[in-house]
Order: C-alpha cells, then sequence, then structure tokens
C-alpha cells in the first residue's frame, strides 16, 4: 500500500463503454501529476461516503489522470449506483489509497492473461505495460454475452470469449511456453478452473496469479456453520461454496459490488469465530469484519452481525 494520504481529483471524462460498465477519467483539479502506479494496481475511492476500489486501467509513471471502469451491480449499497447514476463530470472525488496487490513477475518468458467480466479491468494494465516492453503476452477476456465485451484494441494480442466454454483452458495452459506465468481475475469459478488446469499439467502454483470474484477456496477449508446473530438464522456451508450468495439466498440484506475482494461492499461485522481473509482490504480499513464475497472461516462455527 502506497503512503498515499487522500488525493482529490476531478472527473474529467465519463463515457458508457459496454452495457452497465462506465470508463471515468479522474484528473488533478490543477493539472498536477498522480503518483505512480505498477500494473495490476487499484485505488480506492470515497464515493459519498462508500468506499469502493477500482482497477486502474492505465498504470505507468507519469500519469496525468487515472480511469477506471465501474460495472452497475444489481445488488449494491450505493457505489456503482452512485457512479452511474449521480457522478457527474466536472464533479470531485476523493482517492484514499492506492494499492499494489495484483503484480507482474519480472523476467518470465511470457504472461497469460485471462480475464472474466469485469475482472479483464487490471490485466488491461498489465497488457499495455507488457506491450510498451515489448514482453511476450496474450490476453483472453471471457464475456457471459456480447454486449459486455471490453473493447480491445486491434493491435493488441487479444481474443475475446463469448462464454466460457468457448475457452479450452486446459488446451491453452498446456500450448504455454515453460515457465509461463497466468494472471487470472474473474469468478471464483474462473479462477478455480484455470488453478486445477495448471495443477493437471504439473506447473508450481506459484506461476497463476488471481484475483477472484467470490468464494476462493483452498484444499484446507472446511465446513462452516455460519450464525447471523441478529435474524437467529443458522446456515451449514461446505468448502467453496460462496459465503456472499449462502446469505443472500438467506435472505440476508448485505451488499455487494466487486464480488472479488476488493471494493469492500460486502464487509459484515464478525461477532466470533475466526475469519480466513482473502481479500485485498487493509487489514486497518477492514477492522473486525470479513469481506464474504471471498472470504472464508476456520470453523466450525463462526457468527456474523446480520
Ligand atoms: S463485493 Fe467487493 S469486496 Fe466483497
Amino acid at each position: 500500500m502506497e503512503p498515499l494520504t487522500s488525493l482529490d481529483l476531478v472527473v474529467a471524462d465519463k463515457q458508457a463503454i459496454a452495457t452497465d460498465i462506465v470508463r471515468l477519467v479522474l484528473r488533478h483539479a490543477e493539472g498536477q501529476m498522480l503518483p505512480d502506479a505498477e500494473p495490476g494496481a487499484h485505488i480506492a475511492l470515497d464515493l459519498d461516503g462508500l468506499v469502493r476500489r477500482y482497477s486502474l486501467l492505465h498504470t505507468g509513471p507519469e500519469l496525468d489522470h487515472y480511469s477506471i471502469a465501474v460495472l452497475r451491480t444489481a445488488q449494491s449499497q450505493g457505489g456503482s449506483h452512485f457512479v452511474h447514476d449521480q457522478l457527474a463530470v466536472g464533479d470531485k472525488v476523493r482517492v484514499l489509497e492506492l494499492a499494489h496487490e495484483f503484480a507482474l513477475q519480472p523476467d518470465a518468458p511470457h504472461a497469460l492473461l485471462i480475464g472474466g467480466g469485469i475482472g479483464i479491468t487490471p490485466l488491461l494494465s498489465m497488457a499495455e505495460h507488457l506491450q510498451q516492453q515489448g514482453q511476450s503476452f496474450a490476453l483472453h477476456q471471457i464475456v457471459h454475452d456480447a454486449t459486455r465485451q471490453w473493447p480491445l484494441a486491434p493491435d493488441l494480442p487479444a481474443q475475446t470469449h463469448i462464454g466460457r466454454s468457448s475457452l479450452d483452458l486446459p488446451g491453452l495452459l498446456a500450448a504455454q511456453v515453460p515457465g509461463s506465468q497466468v494472471y487470472v481475475c474473474g469468478p471464483a469459478g474462473l479462477v478455480g478452473a484455470v488453478r486445477a488446469a495448471a495443477a493437471q499439467l504439473g506447473w508450481a502454483p506459484g506461476r497463476v496469479h488471481s484475483e477472484s470474484f467470490g468464494a476462493a477456496a483452498d484444499a484446507s477449508d472446511g465446513p462452516l456453520r455460519v450464525t447471523l446473530v441478529q435474524s437467529g438464522l443458522s446456515i451449514d456451508m461446505e468448502p467453496g461454496q460462496s459465503l456472499l450468495d449462502a446469505l443472500l439466498a438467506a435472505g440476508a440484506w448485505t451488499g455487494y459490488e466487486c464480488r472479488r475482494g476488493v471494493c469492500g461492499a460486502c464487509l459484515t461485522e464478525v461477532v466470533s469465530g475466526t475469519p480466513i481473509h482473502r481479500d485485498s482490504i487493509a487489514p486497518a480499513l477492514r477492522g473486525h469484519a470479513m469481506c464474504t464475497c471471498v472470504s472464508w472461516a476456520e470453523g466450525p462455527e463462526l457468527a456474523l452481525n446480520l
């Protein structure tokens, strides 16, 4: 985490670039240059009192703007709706932090970038950097439908796949040169499929780098009984299930946006139990809460203030 003690920027541009996705360009009101950002970085924004995190679409030194993409989510606590419906060109926004937690590994012979849905965003800055450096890489985006695809530059070594079944992950990974590194960002199922394909090929786990939406299961996870202390509900869960999805299915009122442990919208206070944090929220900001979209707990019991 960079020691960024907040930075006030102005919305210089706002454009719809795909169904339910807008791109914002943020600049300093007086034209000052912005702090350097590494490929894969994200920023935390104060959006009318809500803290939300978004990957930077472009990174590097000597940045005169930050650009981000925001997906409108159906069940939002307000962050994406605020951006889509209220935030306008000329409005001020405050950047609370600049974080580098999904970073490129230096000196790899090839980088394979795989983005599911809005998960393509951190990979765009990685692709831009690798292209500028003349390094070998390929970018694959997977979207549910064609209206959600990112408009990729024609000179980028990139492919778009409509529907996950249109991408043969085992075949793709098997075709990589030895020592290739994979960067995947998207739903937990996609991240899990990439990790499984890599494991089957005998790749060391450290060659797969990920940010996921949803539960990120680990082989050591055990079953959980989750008690919601306000509503009195108990939910029995198996490893690999999404705590957030289970809460929503049980009718608990909880918000979410990114589903990948970045925005903080799903932070829920832990009453008892020991969370296994798999988000990228700074511990000081997280406090006694956990991100239910990606995290699990040591079990067998977890109690949440819902
Ligand atoms: S939904 Fe964004 S951190 Fe959980």
